[in-house]
């Protein structure tokens, strides 16, 4: 649905986005993650037509931006970073007006109107002006805006920034309930909503695509991958440590004391990622250890991104 080929933007001698491909398919919801100034905006306003690549370029829904954009920007919703709007028209007047400049049959306007207020849930703002809207209503009636022509692909910049957790969560909700019929790319820098919301994450790092894969894919680059993790009140749980190691194929054992009353607890880490939950169980088991909690991880996509988006030093 979207192919993005060897997108380009300079800005003097920034070179914001260096080089960019990738490939969105319908039905996919693909998260656009990275750090601060890692180029995001920018490829996300090349796609929508907003900004002319320096070179490279896009294709939506066969449409060529940079041969076709009025057709690119007919599939497309975007909504922009820092959602902006006309602050001073109320939401009903904000929408008609978006719905005219996208030349939304004036009979059909009313009507679609109606569906998207419920869809986003501003059917009881409708009046309001929306510069005296809560950020979050704010946000949705940007939303919206970006729906009214009922488009194929929507472009989300950072939908859930500034909003507090219930607002994010009804965001994410929204985006959910949407994933089944539309192509989505979304921005963030936040790794929960890349893990609630998507089926697949491309991560840049200045200007450059550093990984690209499921959530599941990426947390399987951490360390943390078939980590697994023994919490027990056992008082001599310092002196398991060493007998801990020999488990086969465990290859490093962290050990951190209980503190306050708390259980101490042991991370074991194994040769390859490979899975040593059973091993460690059964020795566990053997040696008669109190275990309170035990459990493997799938992997700590916070420290892959760490890992692939800070320049190392
Ligand atoms: N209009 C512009 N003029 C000059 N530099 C810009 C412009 N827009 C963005 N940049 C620069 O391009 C880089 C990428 O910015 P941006 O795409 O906004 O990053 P992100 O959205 O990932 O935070 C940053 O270094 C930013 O300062
Ligand atoms: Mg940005």
């Amino acid at each position: 649905m979207i192919e993005v080929k060897e997108l380009v933007k300079r800005f003097g001698n920034i070179t914001a986005v260096d080089g960019i491909s990738f490939d969105v398919d319908k039905g996919e919801v693909l998260g656009f993650l990275g750090p601060n100034g890692a180029g995001k905006s920018t490829t996300m306003k090349m796609i929508t037509c907003f900004l002319a690549p320096t070179s490279g370029t896009v294709i939506v829904g066969g449409k060529d931006i940079l041969e076709d954009p009025l057709a690119v920007r007919r599939q497309i919703g975007y909504l922009p970073e820092s959602a902006p709007s006309y602050p001073e028209m109320t939401v009903l007047e904000f929408l008609r007006f978006m719905a005219e400049m996208r030349s939304i049959p004036r009979g059909e306007i009313g009507g679609r109107i109606e569906e998207i207020l419920a869809t986003t849930g501003l059917e009881e703002v409708r009046h309001q002006i929306i510069e005296t809207l809560s950020k979050g209503y704010r946000q949705r009636t940007c939303f919206a805006q970006a729906l009214l022509h009922d488009p194929e692909v929507l472009i989300l910049d950072e939908p859930t920034d500034g909003l507090d957790p219930n607002q994010k969560h009804e965001v994410r909700e929204l985006i959910k309930r949407m994933r089944h019929e539309k192509t989505i790319i979304l921005s963030t820098h936040i790794l929960e909503e890349m893990e609630a919301v998507c089926s697949r994450a491309v991560i840049i790092a200045q200007g450059k695509i550093v990984a690209d894969g499921t959530p599941a894919e990426l947390a399987a680059k951490s360390r943390y991958h078939n980590a697994v993790t023994v919490r027990t009140r056992d008082p001599q749980a310092a002196a398991l440590r060493e007998k801990l190691q020999l488990i086969g194929g465990v290859n490093e054992v962290e050990f951190t004391p209980g503190q306050d009353g708390g259980p101490a607890s042991f991370t074991l880490f194994s040769e390859n990622n490979r899975p040593i939950l059973p091993d460690v169980t059964k020795f566990l088991e053997t040696h008669d250890v109190a275990v309170e909690e035990i459990f493997a991880e799938r992997g700590r996509v916070d420290e892959v991104f760490r890992n692939v988006t800070q320049p190392v030093a």
